[in-house]
């Protein structure tokens, strides 16, 4: 029985620290920089973040630490914890399903994530060439995008997602810096890109968050993101902010119960996932309090959707002083944040793969990584050669997405509630109780309350908003 020795590839954090940097960089991705702003944006702003606050410390934080605490007990990758967490607990083995669905989840989100960090390069690549050409020029702090109107700026994603070659490159460039991590190791590797990119990615995102303070509309934006209009609220923004709430903290996908496993025993697991969860979230806010005031500056539309910071933001950009270094500076910071991110998707595949097939792993992170560029590849392919295929378009809930949005669609609004469902019922109800108590480091009333909220309300919670999204007409409109 694996419950005693952690992680059978053999590979450990090097500190506590370390799996936080880790953890909390797995959590800080496009997921709160692209497409929390993106929701609030389109769901009306602050009811939106209120009721995405509730699920993230009702719902999320006890999920963060079911996941990280069945990773550690089980000791393996996510499909082998579970299986051992299982049979220690006398249950049947078929419960390392749940692993398993949570690593083809992850799998199908790194496939979509890396095309979309894709676009993200192409702006660093945009922004950069502008800065530089402009400081060439004698002027560098003249305009990003100069020169050119909205229209141009706007056409520029129009232009990138019309060239399936650019849109190809940057994802194989993107996943190659991804796989080239992974593959070397947890500590050597995983680790190591955290300790850099993580203390970077926060000085960028205070840097840019202070310049929108001083230049933009903050107030207005501090207004927009936190007073709330329930009118605004329906079943769909529901389900999507318990999506998102699962997403951004890289719930029910494979990373946690993987990163988990290289815990060591000395670690209190519970403080550790609070601060995972509160990282996360200051994150998102912060990216909204970055994003929006620069957004209303120049009386642009919150509600922009995906196009919001490729293009109303470039466009704000180009017209606020140092605009265009600053659009560079937001550009590197959200790179950043998508390979810590990124590295986590693959790395619970990948762990599942060295475990199961016990082969090195460079090549297992080679592998896993290939498929899931291509997989990529023709997400990419669904913004030009591709761009009438509807592949959900039978089910009325995705009949209108694209290839890509279809991904993030079924992953987002199925699998990780999915997920996050069976690993409440799985922590709550079928684990050994003595087992899951001595993990948690909680003791008497606390372990109470959060046992109540895995075994009750993630379940009863989870399990509804998912038939809501699901059956859009079921409350009415
Ligand atoms: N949380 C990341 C983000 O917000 C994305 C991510 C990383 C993720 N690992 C995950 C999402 C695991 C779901 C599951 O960008």
């Amino acid at each position: 029985m694996a419950l005693t020795q952690a992680g059978s590839t053999g590979d450990h954090w090097s500190s506590r620290s370390a799996f936080i940097l880790a953890a909390v960089g797995a959590a800080v991705g496009l997921g709160n920089i692209w497409r929390f702003p993106t929701l609030a944006g389109e769901n009306g702003g602050g009811a939106f973040v209120l009721v995405y606050i509730g699920f993230v410390i009702l719902l999320g934080l006890p999920l963060v630490l079911s996941e990280i605490l069945l990773g550690r007990a089980g000791g393996e990758d996510a499909i082998g914890s579970v299986r051992n967490v299982a049979v220690h607990s006398k249950r049947s083995e078929l419960w390392k399903g749940v692993g398993a669905l949570q690593i083809l989840a992850g799998f199908l989100i790194l496939s979509f994530y890396s095309v979309v960090a894709g676009w993200v390069i192409n702006y660093v690549f945009v922004a950069g060439e502008d800065w530089f050409g402009a400081l060439f020029s004698g002027a560098p702090f003249s305009v990003a995008f100069a020169g050119e109107t909205q229209e141009q700026i706007t056409g520029r994603m129009g232009d990138l997602f019309a060239s399936p070659g650019k849109l190809i490159l940057l994802h194989a460039i993107f996943m190659g810096a991804t796989i080239w991590i992974v593959a070397s190791g947890v500590s050597d590797g995983i680790e190591k890109a955290a300790k850099w990119l993580m203390p970077t990615f926060f000085v960028l995102l205070v840097i840019v968050t202070t310049y929108g303070a001083f230049t933009g509309e903050f107030a207005q934006a501090v207004k927009f993101l936190f007073t709330p209009d329930f009118s605004k609220l329906n079943p769909i923004a529901l389900n999507e902010a318990l999506g998102q709430a699962l997403f951004s903290l890289s719930l029910a996908a494979g990373g946690l119960l993987t990163y988990g496993a290289y815990i060591t025993r000395d670690v209190n697991l519970a403080p550790t996932a609070a601060m995972i969860a509160v990282a996360d979230t200051l994150v998102a806010i912060l990216a909204g309090l970055m994003i929006f005031p620069i957004v209303f500056a120049v009386g642009l539309d919150p509600a922009a959707g995906p196009a919001l910071i490729f293009q109303t933001l470039p466009i704000a950009f180009s017209s606020m002083p140092a605009g265009s270094l600053i659009g560079l500076v937001f550009f590197v910071l959200i790179f950043f944040a998508a390979l810590t991110s990124s590295i986590s998707l693959l790395e619970g595949p990948t762990a599942w793969v060295i475990d199961r097939f016990r082969i090195r792993r460079p090549i297992a992170a080679i592998m896993v990584g290939l498929v899931a560029f291509g997989i990529g590849v023709i997400c990419a392919l669904g913004y030009n050669i591709l761009s009438d295929v509807r592949p959900l378009a039978f089910w009325d809930v995705f009949a209108e997405n694209d290839i890509l949005d279809a991904l993030d669609g079924v992953t987002g609004k199925i699998m990780l509630p999915l997920g996050a469902f069976l690993v409440a019922i799985f922590t709550g109800w079928m684990a050994d109780r003595r087992l899951i108590e001595q993990q948690t480091g909680l003791d008497g009333g606390m372990f109470m309350l959060w046992r109540f909220l895995v075994a009750w309300l993630c379940p009863i919670a989870v399990g509804l908003v998912l038939l809501l999204g699901l059956v859009p007409g079921l409350l009415g409109d």
